[in-house]
């Protein structure tokens, strides 16, 4: 089977990513990892292959021409995840959403070219169509991106599709809608709200929280690129989606319950800038391929509730010892005014 390179895979989802491929009944050959270990990836949710023969880890960064190109040798696949991931953060500044979104998406896309890659799948997001307040965005809906985080985005989208038209790479492109489950670094909506519960702290929720997301369970998603990886149509865009859309009092409500603490917890703050109101794909396109989550909501907020339960230690020393977290925890919730 293929060797494949997954850019970005100490983060939350290519960790996932990188389990669920070991777990197949025909893993690949190899797997890669070429990371450079910002704030939010970590090594240690990949400890498991460490020692594994068929498994190299590289701490580099996409934007490098040399750590992509050496990281290209012998593979035959390439799966980028590799991404400044956080809309608030954005927010604050877009520089490194750019360089590594935008930039590194086409470094280490030339890097491929240039190496004879033979399949390049890059993860992108349904929060590159905008907000969707009634209906479903299709993949040829108009790209209407309003974070910076989305529009770095869709700038590696659209530089996927140029290598596609103008150089023939075989590019394939999935657009996901919202992950949850092990290995999220705490600052995203469910971990932040799990762990700032399990430590009896507030939890912060923006304007009316009456913002819906379409949730799909990390290992949905982790299948849903595989088949793509294996059986997409060069050039294609595939929207995946989780068929679970809760807005966000209801998963509030959810977590709280399901770890039996207070409502009381809830502070509404002051709303996110531009914050879109609805995301909502169209998925048509991969269910005709087989594709169907198989978790639901409920389901997996349990499941997810549960791991952050068992794994303290994991999310303790983010939260505690990590100067990082720290900072933004400071920046961005301390004085925060209520809505
Ligand atoms: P994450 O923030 O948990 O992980 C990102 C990983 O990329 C980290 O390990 C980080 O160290 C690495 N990285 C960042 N910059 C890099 C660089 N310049 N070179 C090499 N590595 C670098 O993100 P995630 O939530 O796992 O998202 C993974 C991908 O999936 C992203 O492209 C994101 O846009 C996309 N996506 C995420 C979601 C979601 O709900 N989390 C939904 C749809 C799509
Ligand atoms: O839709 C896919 C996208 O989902 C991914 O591309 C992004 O990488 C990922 O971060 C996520 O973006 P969101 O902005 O939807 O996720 P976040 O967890 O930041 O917020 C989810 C919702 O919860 C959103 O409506 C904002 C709200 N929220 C979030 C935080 C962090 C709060 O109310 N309070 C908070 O403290």
């Amino acid at each position: 089977m293929r060797h494949v390179l997954v850019a970005g895979g100490a983060g939350f989802i290519g960790s996932n990513f990188v389990h669920y491929l070991f777990g197949k009944e025909t893993p690949p050959s190899r797997i890669t990892v070429l990371d450079k270990l910002t704030y939010a990836g970590n090594r240690s949710n990949l400890a498991k292959w460490e020692n594994d023969p068929g498994f190299c880890f590289i701490q580099g960064d996409i934007r490098d021409p040399k750590a992509s190109g050496e990281a290209l040798q012998g593979v035959d696949a390439v799966v980028n995840f590799a991404a400044e991931t956080h809309v608030d953060r954005s927010i604050y500044g877009a520089t490194d959403f750019i360089n590594t979104d935008v930039l590194g998406t086409y470094i280490l896309m030339e890097e491929a070219r240039k190496n004879g890659i033979k399949r390049f799948l890059q993860v992108s997001t349904d929060e590159v169509y905008g907000s969707i307040e009634q209906g479903s965005a299709n993949e040829e809906a108009p790209l209407n991106p309003s974070s910076p985080y989305a529009a770095s985005k869709a700038g590696g989208d659209l530089i996927a599709l140029a290598y596609h038209k103008t150089h023939g790479l075989d590019v394939v492109i999935t657009r996901c809608t919202n992950n949850y489950g092990p290995y999220q670094y705490p600052e995203k909506l469910i971990p932040l709200f799990i762990t700032n519960a399990l430590t009896e702290r507030s939890l912060p929720l923006y304007g009316d929280g009456g913002n819906v997301r379409d949730w799909i369970y990390v290992e949905d998603h982790c299948r849903a690129i595989d088949l793509v990886l294996e059986k997409g149509e060069s050039g294609g865009i595939y929207n995946v989606g989780g068929g679970q859309e809760r807005n966000n009092v209801q998963v509030t409500h959810g977590i709280l319950d399901l770890l039996e603490k207070p409502k009381s917890l809830i502070t509404p703050v002051k709303d996110r800038p531009a914050h879109d109101r609805r995301y909502a794909v169209d998925d048509k396109k991969i269910r005709a391929m087989g594709f169907k989550p198989s978790v639901t909501f409920e389901e997996g907020l349990a499941k997810t509730c549960h791991w952050y339960q068992e794994h303290r230690d994991w999310w303790l020393r983010i939260r505690e010892r990590d100067s990082e977290f720290k900072r933004f925890y400071e920046l961005h919730y301390n004085n925060r005014e209520t809505s």
